[in-house]
C-alpha cells in the first residue's frame, strides 16, 4: 500500500513539475512572439544576450548618430544578416519579431534613439516588410513600455559618445 502512495506522489512530483517548466518555456516563447511584453530588465538581458553573439557588446554602446541609420535599422540588418548567413554562423540564434521590438528599444534607450532624425518614409523602406519594427516605428516613444522604463539610463561603454540632443 505504501509503495503506491509513493508511486503517487512521485508521478504527480513529475506531472507539477511538467506543468512548470512547460509553462516556462510557453511564456518565454510568447514574448519571443511578440505576443507577451518583456520586462525592461528581462529586455536589457535579452539585449545583451543576442547582440553579444558575434561581436562585442562595444560595436552597440559605440555606435551613434553619425555612425549610421536609428537602432531600429540596424536591428533588422542584425536579424537579415543572421537569417542570410545561418550556414555560417552556425549555432546563432535568430531574433524574432517580440524580441526585436524589444532589443531596439533597449538600445534606443541606453545609445540613443535618432529616428525622428530620419525621413519615415527611408525608414520604412530600410525595414523592408519587417512589420514587427515597422509597427514599433510607428509607436510614438511615449507609449514604448521598454524604451521609457530605462530612459536615462546609460549602456556601459556608451558615457563617452555624443548623445542626440533630446
Ligand atoms: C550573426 C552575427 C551578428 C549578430 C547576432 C549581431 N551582429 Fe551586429 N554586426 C555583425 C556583422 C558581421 C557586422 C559588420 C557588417 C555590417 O556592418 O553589416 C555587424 C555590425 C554591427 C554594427 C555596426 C553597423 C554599422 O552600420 O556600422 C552595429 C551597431 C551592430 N552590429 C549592432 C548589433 C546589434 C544591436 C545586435 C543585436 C540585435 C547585433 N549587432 C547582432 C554581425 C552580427
Amino acid at each position: 500500500m505504501k509503495k503506491g502512495i509513493l508511486i503517487l506522489l512521485i508521478i504527480g512530483a513529475v506531472f507539477i513539475l511538467a506543468v512548470i517548466i512547460s509553462g516556462k518555456s510557453a511564456m518565454k516563447w510568447l514574448r519571443a512572439e511578440g505576443y507577451l511584453e518583456y520586462s525592461a530588465q528581462g529586455a536589457v538581458e535579452l539585449a545583451h544576450r543576442k547582440c553579444a553573439q558575434c561581436h562585442g557588446i562595444d560595436k552597440t554602446a559605440k555606435y551613434c548618430m553619425r555612425c549610421g541609420p536609428p537602432f531600429i535599422v540596424v536591428v533588422h540588418n542584425m536579424r537579415t544578416l543572421i537569417a542570410k548567413s545561418k550556414d555560417r554562423y552556425g549555432g546563432i540564434e535568430d531574433i524574432k519579431d517580440g524580441e526585436a521590438a524589444a532589443i531596439t528599444q533597449v538600445w534606443n534607450a541606453l545609445v540613443g534613439n535618432w529616428e525622428d532624425t530620419w525621413r519615415k518614409e527611408d525608414l520604412q523602406k530600410l525595414l523592408e516588410n519587417d512589420n514587427a519594427l515597422i509597427k514599433l516605428l510607428n509607436t510614438p516613444v511615449k507609449e514604448r513600455k521598454i524604451e521609457m522604463a530605462l530612459k536615462g539610463k546609460t549602456a556601459a561603454g556608451a558615457e563617452t559618445i555624443m548623445k542626440p540632443v533630446k
